[in-house]
């Protein structure tokens, strides 16, 4: 009988982060594409038979498992470089498979479009995830306010346009939050309905407006994005497009952050400062330096103070960087007070940073952050992409090294993250444990 105990595990060897603290950065990183606005921008490329180019397209997991779904779809898709070319004139599929869809929440992405194209849908329900239910609700009330008739069954939703044509009829939605995945799935939806849809308390996120001026370069009618009131009316047909996404405001952010949390000097380009006037504002009530130049911003940290944030939809506090910036306040002087009102589960990276030395109490959806004067280096994990990220930063500022776990988080939205810090002076080394 073997002796269970000492049959050696041969545990899958896991890739993490070393990263090497204390270090200061300098010089200027580069922003890439959005993620949040390329895998929507991919989804619209089901509305037209023509070709579609993306430019300034990141690298990065989410977007080829998106490229990888559209081509079960029926859609040949080419990346050179930064660009991604989508052709869907061979749409045979109104389903994305299960296995596919499961792994990419952004893959419910295609239930608006191809419903607006085909008249019929049928897509897995993205499913909850580590940060919360992420619920479709005001995704499918509006699709039926657009005509569709929608059911939901053994974790399917199906939604078909009953009667001659097929096509969608546009209607005034009102959403009850302002949902960003809703607002750009009814956007697409109604682009090829026929009449006018009115969205009322729409997301008013830059990747809202990004995905409008897509729209727009298709031949679609759009008006009032980025405001609470959208209105589209809808077009027969909608042609190719040659368009290039906007500049990725969450990845410009947390490189701001590794600059504060280093208390270093960094240029970070192309920003637009309107898509994070928020969180400047907030980098610059804790005592950093930031000075556009038109392009990019420069920011600068000596010494950074306690300061409140609570996460609201655009133009308030991004969620997806209050865990990056729990790192920064983690090494404050003073207690900041963070709550997290988007997400009902964010605030797992607490425990992480704790255990590298930070004095964090949580009550709810609240954190009370004491700033620390060192963080100390330990082997963490990012529970998420943007958790996963603000690890890396603590691990920037912490005494030694902190072994960063969870990368298949991180490489969904950091195109290359850490060979970007390194070329500014960081030491990030990937390797397996
Ligand atoms: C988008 O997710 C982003 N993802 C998220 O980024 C981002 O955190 C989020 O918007 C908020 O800004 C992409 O764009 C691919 P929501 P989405 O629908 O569309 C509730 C990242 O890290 N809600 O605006 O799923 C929901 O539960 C990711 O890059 C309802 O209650 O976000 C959540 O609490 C994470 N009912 C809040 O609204 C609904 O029917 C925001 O969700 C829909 C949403």
């Amino acid at each position: 009988m073997t002796n269970l105990l000492s049959t050696p595990t041969t545990s899958a060897l896991i890739p993490q982060l070393d990263v090497r603290g204390g270090r200061r950065l300098e010089g200027e990183v580069k922003v890439s594409g959005a993620k949040n606005s390329a895998l929507v921008l991919m989804a619209a490329s089901l509305l037209t038979e023509d070709r579609l180019r993306l430019r300034n397209m990141p690298g990065l997991s989410d977007i080829n498992g998106m490229a990888e779904i559209l081509g079960a779809l029926g859609v040949r898709s080419e990346r050179s470089g930064d660009s991604l070319e989508l052709q869907a004139s061979g749409l045979s599929q109104s389903s994305p498979p299960y296995d596919l869809v499961n792994s990419l929440r952004a893959s419910f992405f295609c239930i608006g479009p191809l419903l607006a194209r085909l008249g019929v849908a049928r897509v897995p329900l993205p499913g909850g995830c580590k940060i919360g239910a992420r619920p479709v609700v005001e995704h499918v009330k509006g699709l039926k306010a657009l005509g569709a008739q929608v059911s939901i069954e053994h974790g399917v939703v199906s939604a078909v346009v009953p009667g001659r044509g097929h096509r969608l009829t546009g209607g005034r939605i009102h959403l009850d939050c302002p949902s960003v995945g809703a607002t750009e799935t009814l956007m697409m939806a109604a682009a090829l309905a026929d009449g006018e849809t009115i969205i009322d308390n729409a997301a008013q996120e830059p990747e809202v407006a990004d995905l409008a001026g897509l729209l727009i370069a298709m031949g679609g009618k759009v008006r009032g994005a980025g405001t609470p009131t959208i209105t589209i009316v809808g077009m027969p047909r909608l042609h190719g497009a040659d368009y290039q996404v906007i500049p990725d405001r969450i990845e410009a952010g947390t490189l701001l952050l590794a600059a504060a949390i280093t208390r270093s000097t960094l240029r970070v380009a192309p920003v637009i400062p309107e898509h994070l006037g928020a969180v400047i504002s907030k980098l610059e009530e804790a005592g950093c330096r930031i000075v556009p130049d038109g392009v990019g911003l420069t920011i600068s940290a000596e010494t950074i103070r306690a300061v409140d944030l609570r996460t609201q939809p655009f133009p308030g506090f991004p969620t997806d960087l209050q865990a990056p910036f729990m790192s920064l306040l983690a090494t404050a002087s003073g207690t900041s007070v963070i709550t997290e009102a988007i997400f009902e589960n964010r605030l797992q990276h607490v425990a992480e940073l704790q255990r590298m030395g930070a004095a964090i109490r949580t009550q709810g959806n609240t954190a009370f952050v004491e700033g620390v004067s060192q963080l100390s280096g330990a082997p963490v994990t990012g529970s998420d992409l943007r958790a996963a990220a603000a690890m890396v930063l603590a691990g920037l500022a912490a005494d030694g090294t902190t072994q960063v776990q969870g990368l298949q988080h991180l490489d969904r939205g950091y195109d290359n993250l850490e060979g970007k810090l390194n070329a500014v002076g960081a030491s990030i080394v990937r390797r397996h444990a």
